[in-house]
Parts: structure tokens; C-alpha cells; sequence
């Protein structure tokens, strides 16, 4: 199978030009000017973008978590990805209690045999025990499996949380395996102390979950990891920063060129704490962890990304039913499902507000979405970039073509969006991962199976053949 896309407005994190681009077998053959060659396939993309595809390093599908388990598998998820422009994704595999590190991704491979994804997947190790099940040996060993990053949560306490002589013990073989160390970093032990003063005082309602995980715990937990990073000597990679508090100390490391760097999620750019406050328990819908914050923190967040305090875009698309799923948590609020509904609008979201309003250029909105997630999590230059010999995973993206993003349109199985009746301008065309068109206008033409898994490269190599 050849393709040829032809006229395209060509933007890669660094480069913005008109040519054209033809892949054969998987992979990106010749870029060029009016190539005079013949294939299976030829789009006209003249007045169209043509990106990489996004990479999304950071999604939660088919997990158990909070007493159910999200609502979109491998099918859903990277279905609803693919038509937001995304053709990589790299999943949290969660080690279940007591469970090897090998038996918990045997559950996740499981999980994309069974429902066939359409995009690329990788995934990451979250690290829940190493008391029962997981040893510091064997997770030695994970990068060999093209598992490349181990995650932590801070918090979560009595569920997925560590301690930090876990989380230190971990950061010490990262440094000798090559792995990225990722963290949730929110100080749990306080959280959960708040929490149950809070639930004591009779504060049962969706606010209380902001209210509870002040920006401050961000910011120690943020700074906490940073630091016994260094002391590990392991490259650490802060999830869904959401506050000054938190990008504060990412700054002092960046400046310091410490090895610590951090990622922001739209939920974070567009959505403030008062949508926890809506009524009949639609507040509900808001819930994810960290909370939204006071809408100054967006400001900052922006600032962050245009001056590479931060450095990528993910969606922490953690997907729940409003009804049956974060209703669940009605009498209390520690009982909702944290998470949102995201992975389909990352694109959407930062091209209208980000690109059209001048908060970013496109090829930045390119570094972050695509070219800087493949870097971090060991999928460059096969993936994220647009260049001879890269997988030709392109998007080519109608700059002008509307769209209102909605729960009633939208790919996931979640009964509802966070962007519920945002409108905004700009949209893929076209998807292709490998040569192969997954999206056609507003078609899936995506063969089941057309996705594959990722055997990623260590922390800082790149991904070839
Ligand atoms: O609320 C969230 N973000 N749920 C997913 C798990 C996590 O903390 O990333
Ligand atoms: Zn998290
Ligand atoms: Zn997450």
C-alpha cells in the first residue's frame, strides 16, 4: 500500500512548509515538492495542514479504579482518539495487589488482543506494591519488554498510593534501567486527613473534592519528587500539572537543568474549579484528580507551556459514566470516580483556543501534542515527527472545519464530555497510522486491529525500524 498527500501545509515542531509526502509499506519514504509518482492512494491536502500524528502518553482505558472500571477499552478509546487527530497512545498498566509486574502486563496485552485497537499503544508500569507480588528485580527488568516508564501515585491513599521509600526505591532502579520515572504528585497523607474532616463536618457534595486537595499539596508533592530524583539520579516526568503551585518548582528545575520536566492536560487550560459547584450533582462530572483549580492557575499554565517550563500535552483521558459511574459518589463525595473524558478533543481544543488565539504557535501545539511525547516515552523519530523514515502516521487537519464537541457525537462510550457545546474551528480530515487511512472525513475506515503495540526505547534513545 502507497500513499501519497499532496500540497499539504506541512507542520513538524520545528519546520512549516508546502510539499508533498509519500509513504510506502508503514513508513514515510520521500517529502518533496510536485513529487511525480504514482500510488495506491492520492490526497489532494492543498489549504490543509498536514501534522504528525498526536502521540497521547497518558491514558486510563479499560482500568479498574474508585470501585468500577472506566467505560472506554482499547476499541472505544483509540476509536474516539483516532478522530481527534491521535495515532499513538501509551496506557497506565496497573499492578494489581499482590501481582507480579509480568502478570500485570500480561493483563494488559490481554486487554488489546481481546478489543483490537486502531492506533498504536504503549505502555507504561504504574507500581502500586513492592511488598507483595512486585520486585525491585523483576521491575529492573520491564524496559526489556518495551515498557519503558514507571508510574507512582503520591496519592490515592489505602489504593494505589506508595510511600516515598517505594517511590525512592523505585526512582534507583529507574536510574540504572533507563526508565522515566512518572508521578502523580499530590501529598496523600494529607489529602486524606482533609478529606475525612471534611466528610465528618457533613460536607458530602462534588466541591469538596477541590476543597480537599488544596494547590499547595501539589506543589510539595511536586517538589518532593523532584528532589529525591536527583538524589536517585533517575529522570523524572511530573503528570497533569494543574497549578503555580506545581509548576513553580518544575521551573526552579528547568532552570536548574535537573532532570525533571512536566506535562499539563486541557481539562487544566479550560475548566476552573466552579464547575464542581453545578447543580443536581453534574459537579460530578468535574471530578478528576487534581481538581480543577481557580481559573489564575490557566494563565499560568499557558505562560508554562509557551516558555517550556512545561513541556507536552496529554489528556489523562480516565473516562466514567456521569449515570451509574460518578453517581456512585451522590452521599459523598470521596466516592466518586476521579476522572475525565478527554482523549478525542486534545487537538480540538488547543488549536481553536491555543493556535487561532495566538496563545501558541502550530508548531508548538505540534512540539507538544506530538513530537515531545514521542521523545519522552521512547517512540522518536519513528513516531511524532514528520521525516523520511518516520511511521506514517499523519493528520492531515482542516483548519477551518467546524465542530461542537458533544457527548450526543462524540466516540467514547462516556454518557458525557467535558467540553460539552464548546465550538470550535479546525478538525482532521484525514488519519493515518502506517500508511494505513483510519479516518475518512467523518468515517472510521480503520480495519480492527490496525493498531499495534509499541516496543518503546529507554528514557532519552530512539526509536528505529
Ligand atoms: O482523576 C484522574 N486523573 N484519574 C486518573 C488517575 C490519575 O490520577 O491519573
Ligand atoms: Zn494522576
Ligand atoms: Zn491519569
Amino acid at each position: 500500500m502507497s500513499i501519497l498527500i499532496k500540497g499539504g501545509h506541512i507542520v513538524t515542531a520545528s519546520d512549516d512548509y508546502v510539499g508533498d509526502i509519500y509513504a510506502e509499506n508503514e513508513s514515510i519514504t520521500l517529502i518533496g515538492k510536485s513529487l511525480d509518482i504514482e500510488a495506491d492512494r492520492v490526497i489532494d491536502a492543498s489549504g490543509k495542514y498536514v501534522i504528525p500524528g498526536a502521540v497521547d502518553p497518558h491514558t486510563h482505558l479499560e482500568m479498574p479504579f474508585g470501585g468500577t472500571i472506566t467505560c472506554d477499552d482499547f476499541t472505544s478509546g483509540t476509536v474516539a482518539a483516532a478522530f481527534g487527530g491521535t495515532t499513538s497512545l501509551v496506557d497506565f498498566c496497573i499492578q494489581m495487589p499482590g501481582e507480579t509486574f509480568g502478570t500485570a502486563l500480561e493483563t494488559w496485552h490481554e486487554k488489546i488482543d481481546r478489543c483490537k485497537p486502531v492506533i498504536d499503544v504503549g505502555f507504561h508500569i504504574a507500581i502500586t506494591d513492592l511488598n507483595d507480588g512486585g520486585t525491585l528485580e523483576d521491575l529492573a527488568k520491564v524496559p526489556d519488554e518495551g515498557v519503558t516508564s514507571y508510574k507512582l501515585f503520591m496519592a490515592y491513599k489505602g489504593a494505589v498510593m506508595v510511600d516515598d521509600e517505594t517511590l525512592f526505591k523505585v526512582m534507583r532502579v529507574a536510574a540504572d534501567s533507563g526508565a522515566l520515572v512518572m508521578v502523580h504528585a499530590e501529598n496523600g497523607d494529607a489529602i486524606d486527613i482533609l478529606v475525612k474532616d471534611a466528610l465528618a463536618a457533613g460536607n458530602t457534595e462534588p466541591v469538596w473534592h477541590a476543597r480537599t486537595r488544596p494547590p499547595i499539596t501539589e506543589g510539595e508533592a511536586t517538589n518532593r519528587a523532584i528532589q529525591l530524583a536527583r538524589v536517585a539520579g533517575a529522570s523524572l516526568y511530573v503528570v497533569h500539572v494543574s497549578c503555580k503551585e506545581a509548576i513553580d518548582p518544575i521551573a526552579k528545575a528547568r532552570d536548574a537543568d535537573w532532570d525533571a520536566w512536566g506535562e499539563t492536560c486541557p481539562q487544566y487550560l479550560f475548566i476552573d474549579e466552579t464547575a464542581l459547584e453545578k447543580p443536581d450533582f453534574e459537579g460530578a462530572k468535574y471530578v478528576y484528580t487534581p481538581p480543577p483549580r481557580p481559573k489564575e492557575n490557566q494563565d499560568e499554565l499557558w505562560h508554562a507551556l509557551r516558555s517550556g517550563v512545561l513541556s507536552a500535552v496529554s489528556t489523562d483521558h480516565c473516562p466514567f459514566n456521569w449515570d451509574g459511574q460518578k453517581t456512585l459518589g451522590r452521599d459523598d463525595f470521596s466516592k466518586i470516580p476521579n476522572g475525565g473524558v478527554g482523549i478525542e478533543n486534545r487537538l480540538h481544543m488547543l488549536h481553536h483556543f491555543g493556535v487561532r488565539e495566538d496563545r501558541i504557535t502550530m508548531n508548538r501545539l505540534v512540539e507538544l501534542c506530538c513530537t515531545a511525547p514521542a521523545k519522552f516515552f521512547g517512540m522518536y523519530p519513528r513516531k511524532g515527527t514528520i521525516a523520511v523514515g518516520s511511521d506514517a502516521d499523519l493528520v492531515v487537519w482542516d483548519a477551518e472545519k467546524e465542530l461542537t464537541i458533544s457527548a450526543k457525537t462524540h466516540h467514547s462510550n462516556s454518557d458525557y464530555t467535558l467540553f460539552e457545546g464548546t465550538e470550535v474551528r479546525g478538525a482532521p480530515e484525514l488519519v493515518t497510522v502506517r500508511g494505513q487511512v483510519i479516518v475518512d472525513g467523518d468515517e472510521l475506515v480503520a480495519k480492527p486491529g490496525a493498531g499495534q503495540f509499541v516496543k518503546r526505547a529507554t528514557f532519552g534513545d530512539a526509536l528505529t525500524a
